[in-house]
């Protein structure tokens, strides 16, 4: 008999030997959390995402402990204002709720890489990520001025990194031009490089207060039928001065992040696993039909197997929660 000379089981004999060989690891510093801020007194659940929230500073406060408890280094932080308008101004205003997370967060957590999302379709009142003509045409270079301004603020408050999530043209060099002119040389820039108008956002808006009140972002955000483009959009923001280059949303998109690993390999490369993405999930999960927290741990890992460094993860905390040896 002609017995197989190599036999792959071998190595999958059991755990602490699949152990051994197992190549892609997730740990606790792949993940960044996402944290809503809302101005007002109540914590909201959003139905769409069992277990995330809108919550008010104070409760904002102690989630973004709890997380740094937990050992993540990192959370990316989004606003709910108190009043929308067509230049979307409490992105940028001082006493804003999304300037003051900012400053309280990192006063009270100064160790805590504190990121926060640049856009202002949370802010507009006609929900599109910056200025629109009268047609409803994102106007690109007048909200690059405003996006300016909003980094300058949320630098000033304390962010550790601005993440310009528009995918305006020329966003990243705009902001690191204005972060350089006012002494926010070390801020870091994670640019959302390749941004597809996805429908996995739908529970996000649905948590921001972020759609659009007419049209699309498609004028904006990437085709998802495209890969190559992203390849151009990612080289742009390199040479514009991005740090961290971001491709969201991440499941769907695994070649794109393979793509970029192999392309950029000396990019810190993050990937947004979104707000749809996680919905799924949890209803598949809570009707019995797949299990959480193997499932969960599938998932991450793939993103961080296609070439992620950093994940992006509404189930951050559960993942380390599960996962403490
Ligand atoms: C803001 C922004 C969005 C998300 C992150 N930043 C929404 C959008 O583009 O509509 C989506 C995140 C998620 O779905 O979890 N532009």
């Amino acid at each position: 008999m002609n017995f197989p000379k190599t036999r792959p089981r071998r190595l999958r004999k059991n755990q602490h030997i699949r152990d051994i060989v197992r190549q892609t690891c997730l740990n606790v510093n792949d993940f960044m959390y996402p944290i809503f801020v809302t101005y007002e007194n109540q914590k909201k659940p959003i139905l769409s995402m069992p277990g995330i929230f809108q919550l008010p500073l104070e409760e904002a406060k102690k989630e973004a402990k709890e997380v740094y408890s937990l050992g993540i280094k990192s959370i990316i932080l989004f606003g709910i204002p108190s009043k929308k308008d067509e230049l979307g101004s409490c992105a940028y205003d001082e006493n804003g709720i999304i300037v003051k997370a900012i400053r309280e967060i990192k006063d009270y957590l100064p160790d805590l890489v504190v990121a926060a999302d640049a856009c202002f379709c949370e802010y507009t009142s006609h929900g599109h990520c910056g200025i629109i003509d009268k047609n409803g045409y994102l106007l690109n270079d007048e909200t690059l001025e405003l996006l300016k301004k909003e980094a300058c603020v949320y630098a000033k408050a304390g962010a550790d990194i601005i993440a310009p999530s528009g995918m305006i043209d020329g966003m990243v060099s705009a902001i690191r031009n204005a972060l350089d002119e006012n002494n926010f040389k070390d801020t870091i820039i994670m640019a959302y490089s390749a941004k597809y108008a996805s429908n996995f956002y739908g529970p996000f808006r649905e948590a921001a207060g972020s759609t659009p009140a007419f049209g699309d972002r498609k004028s904006y955000q990437m085709d998802y039928a495209n890969a190559n483009e992203a390849l151009k959009e990612i080289e742009l923001d390199i040479e514009e001065g991005a740090d961290i280059i971001m491709i969201k949303p991440a499941l769907s998109y695994l070649d794109i992040i393979k793509m970029a690993k192999d392309h950029y390999p000396f990019m810190p490369l993050a990937g947004y696993s979104v707000s749809g993405e996680y919905s799924f999930i949890k209803a598949a999960s809570q009707l019995g039909w797949v299990d959480e927290q193997k499932i969960v741990d599938e998932v991450l890992t793939s993103i961080k197997r296609a070439g992620c460094d950093i994940i992006i993860t509404y189930f951050a905390k559960d993942w380390v929660k599960n996962n403490s040896f």
